[in-house]
């Protein structure tokens, strides 16, 4: 028995298209869905990794928490894009205490912002390709201290108390290693493409080895349909999710959704050429897909079909624990593409770093 109880710790998952919220309960099976919610933001309130309208996410956040009747108030949410750098590292062997104590003067050469502007941490790797004598990989991670004291106001404007402030791609590693079974001989690629962000961490035996975001996701397939067919939001939102619009044939749609695909692939290929530049050539086995953006009709075919490997929606939920007289499953089943993040983040123990 532990004497101070662990505290209940929400998700958040704050994306450019809509908020996640997700709670876990420990069970004798392994994870149990406690709540999971969605709630899109007005148009525009996220925009290019920027918040632009603080308020419309500290309500939706508000709103949220009331609808799903959540009492707890310990947060772990996590950010991407520009203000983070995840870069892994060759060090001489040293302890974690020596590391601690010279983080930041190695990290300068790695890090592209002032050293005074970022938080620093760092995660010694025991799952090294190419092991060296006297050397050792380091994951050293940096992330903008404006962009946490953003997160960090706006979660307390929302009555919660930011406890946990992650990265993106780490928490598609966490919610992972609960759903699958680790590649020992593969390199395994998660990839989340959302409405604005394409999040890549790829696997090494478990364990991130590479990560990369990118700006592309839907919006872009968006900005393709309202310019080329002078479509509005909803008109588009339809389309993209495969239902007719009064006025447009698929003949039309099909060439733009190309355009689209096109894009993607390079984003991917760009990222795959940066990850090669520092690897062996293992192949890379598998892409685990998420995002709301992975809900496009044969994406997953059109993706293995174009990189020549398996490619696989991924399912946040595979082996938590559901009650069907709790959750209704069909909606479930719609929005967990969407959910990867924040199943990876309501996972995290308030107690974690
Ligand atoms: N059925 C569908 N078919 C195609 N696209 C869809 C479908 N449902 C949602 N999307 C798209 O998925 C995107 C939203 O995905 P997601 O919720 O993963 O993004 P986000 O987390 O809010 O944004 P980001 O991570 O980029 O900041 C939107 O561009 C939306 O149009
Ligand atoms: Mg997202």
């Amino acid at each position: 028995m532990s004497l101070f109880k662990k505290k209940d710790l929400i998700g958040l998952d704050i994306g450019t298209d809509s908020l996640k919220i997700a709670q876990m309960k420990k069970s004798s099976k392994g994870y149990g869905l406690v709540k999971a919610g969605l709630k899109h933001f007005p148009q525009g309130a996220i925009a290019e990794d920027k918040i632009i309208d603080r308020q419309s996410i500290i309500q939706a956040i508000k709103e949220l928490v009331q609808e799903q009747k959540i009492t707890a108030k310990d947060v772990a949410t996590s950010i991407s894009g520009r203000s983070v750098i995840v870069k892994r590292i060759k060090l001489p062997q040293m302890t974690e205490e020596e590391l601690g104590e010279s983080i930041t003067y190695e990290a300068e050469q790695y890090i592209p912002f002032a050293i005074n502007d970022v938080n620093l941490d760092f995660q010694i790797m025991n799952n090294a390709r190419q092991k060296e004598e006297g050397q050792m990989d380091v994951l050293l991670v940096a992330v903008k201290k404006e962009r946490i004291q953003d997160i960090v106001s706006i979660i307390t404007e929302a009555g919660l108390i930011p406890s946990v402030v992650d990265i993106d791609v780490f928490a598609l590693e966490n919610q992972y290693e609960l759903n699958y079974l680790k590649d020992m001989n593969n390199y395994v690629v998660l990839l989340d493409i959302g409405a604005d962000t394409m999040n890549m961490n790829i696997l090494w035996e478990g364990q991130t080895i590479f990560t990369r975001d990118a700006s592309l996701g839907g919006n872009n397939y968006s900005k393709i349909l309202q310019n080329k067919l002078g479509l509005d939001f909803t008109q588009t939102e339809k389309i993209k999710s495969g239902e007719t619009v009064e006025g447009v044939t698929e003949e039309q749609i099909i060439p733009l959704r190309e355009s689209f695909y096109e894009e993607i692939f390079s984003e991917i290929q760009r990222s795959f050429d940066y990850f090669r530049a520092t690897a062996d050539d293992t192949p890379l086995s598998k892409i685990l897909l998420s995002g709301g953006t992975s809900k496009i009709n044969a994406i997953d075919q059109v993706l293995a079909q174009h990189f020549e490997m398996e490619v696989e929606k991924s399912d946040p939920f595979k082996k938590i624990d559901i009650n069907p007289n709790q959750f209704n499953t069909d909606w479930l089943a719609q929005v967990s593409p969407m959910m990867a993040i924040v199943v990876g983040l309501a996972l995290r123990r308030v107690d974690d770093r």
